[in-house]
């Protein structure tokens, strides 16, 4: 090769740069993307993404009503369809809501390409450079990206065990007020947070559709993992709570049946569902025909619920075999969540550990984890991580998390070893901070076991 002719990755670095647009220069890819090609690995044990178990789901029934959208409705399973959906997608849409308590209106409901689109969408038509937009603190990583290609300002309201504290939530409206800046929108995930796996509680998710109501705000409630409850009982969404003015409700397939069909949808008040529309027809023209017949087909009888109801079967041994295996394997000073549901813990390490540099140590150990820094859009996050358990089998969980428990022990004794002094003097305890970022206020390893007991 002639050493003074340049790479071809600098060549064509060199003659495409001029050609980009300017917003090219603040997309990013969300950290669990990054790892995608990493954790494919079969050696990997990826406690990283968010898969749902596609092999729990019955191949004879995928053939079976394939063969039927097939016999019934070729033509139209192979044609364009309305931008908003196929009406009877749309009813079937109506008719999973209902299965969480929320009534909506299939002219409300817009098919998307998964939850994903209706996160762009909803940025796509109310966000200019600068505008204001209230997350939780962690927030879903997948967000990340598209809150900051559309350059919103992102604000993070801490959680704790009842998700998004709304005290918190009032102070910072204030101040943006006082600021003379009305947020365009509050991003939750109130149910099973991603990827805090917490919960918001009853008080809370009034309190906050009465705020919205209040300061006549926006809020997109993102709820993938509703129906994935593996024990308590069921809340009332935002949505249903404010009968739909100023909630903007997301939901997605891609949890209770797959993601390969991609498919989700948006209900919205009309005006704002109209401009929806308008930025799904520019960008996709229409949902996949084919998968919205395949979904509507599924989910005809109610033997989906059966599915569902496996599901949470065995996502909760799952979940059980990742909290028994950090009590036997994380050291003290680390925390980390109890979900009721969902996919996912959250876990808080000492604070002089920084998970993305253990993310590499771990990789050599061939497991992965997502670092908590790909949660925040602040940098805050750094001593924690997303742990995912709905993708892997219970003994791939107990061996992932002995693997980080290892390595995280390996950055504790490096720690000591450079700081001195005796090994018991150092530990981190975790203080009782009101912050996700840093500790959540649950209980430690010692106060689980101490309750325990005391049961
Ligand atoms: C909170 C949240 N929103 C949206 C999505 C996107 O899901 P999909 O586009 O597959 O519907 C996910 C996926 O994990 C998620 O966790």
């Amino acid at each position: 090769m002639d050493a003074r002719r340049p790479s071809s990755a600098a060549r064509d670095i060199e003659r495409y740069a001029s050609l980009f647009a300017s917003r090219t220069r603040v997309m990013t890819s969300s950290v669990m993307r990054d790892l995608m090609a990493i954790t494919e690995r079969p050696e990997v044990i990826s406690l990283a993404g968010g898969l749902p178990d596609t092999t729990s789901f019955p191949p004879e029934t995928m053939a079976a009503v394939m063969a039927r959208v097939a016999s019934e409705s070729s033509a139209r399973a192979l044609q364009y369809g309305p931008t908003n959906g196929l009406l009877q997608t749309r009813e079937t849409v109506t008719r999973v809501m209902a299965a969480s308590g929320a009534t909506a209106d299939p002219d409300d409901v817009l098919i998307t390409t998964g939850g994903q689109q209706v996160i762009d969408l909803v940025c796509k038509a109310l966000i200019d450079r600068g505008d204001v937009i209230v997350a939780e603190g962690p927030t879903y990583p997948g967000a990340v990206p598209a809150f900051t290609a559309y350059e919103a300002d992102v604000v993070q309201i801490s959680m704790d065990d009842d998700g998004m504290r709304i005290d918190e939530l009032e102070e910072t409206l204030d101040r943006l007020e006082r600021e003379g800046r009305r947020p365009k929108f509050i991003y939750t995930i109130p149910t099973f947070q991603n990827p805090g796996g917490v919960t918001m509680s009853l008080p809370r998710r009034k309190r906050l559709v009465e705020v919205a109501r209040e300061r006549e705000l926006l809020v997109l409630e993102d709820d993938p993992y509703g129906l994935l409850r593996f024990e308590g009982d069921p809340l009332p969404t935002l949505f249903e709570l404010d009968g739909g003015e100023f909630v903007i409700y997301a939901g997605t397939f891609s949890k209770i049946l797959s993601p390969g069909v991609r498919l989700g949808w948006a209900v919205a008040p009309r005006p704002v569902l109209e401009k929806l529309n308008l930025g799904a027809a520019e960008s996709t023209l229409c949902p996949s025909s084919l998968t919205q017949l395949f979904v509507s087909a599924y989910f005809e009888g109610d033997g989906w619920r059966g599915y569902v109801d496996g599901l949470v079967d065995l996502y909760r041994r799952r979940r059980d075999a990742m909290l028994e295996a950090l009590e036997r394997n994380m050291p003290d000073g680390a925390s980390w969540t109890h979900p009721q549901g969902g996919l996912f813990v959250w876990a808080t390490l000492p604070d002089y550990i920084d998970t993305t540099d253990l993310l590499a140590l771990a990789l050599s150990h061939n497991v992965a984890f997502v670092p908590g820094r790909g949660a925040y859009l602040d940098g805050r996050g750094g001593s924690s991580m997303r742990l995912n358990f709905s993708g892997s089998t219970e003994e791939e969980i107990r061996e992932g998390v002995a693997r980080i428990g290892a390595v995280v022990r390996e950055q504790i004794d490096l720690y000591q070893a450079l700081t001195g002094g005796p090994r018991e003097a150092r530990r981190t305890e975790p203080q009782p901070r009101t912050d996700l970022a840093d500790v959540l206020a649950l209980p430690r390893r010692r106060d689980a076991a101490a309750r325990r007991d005391a049961q």
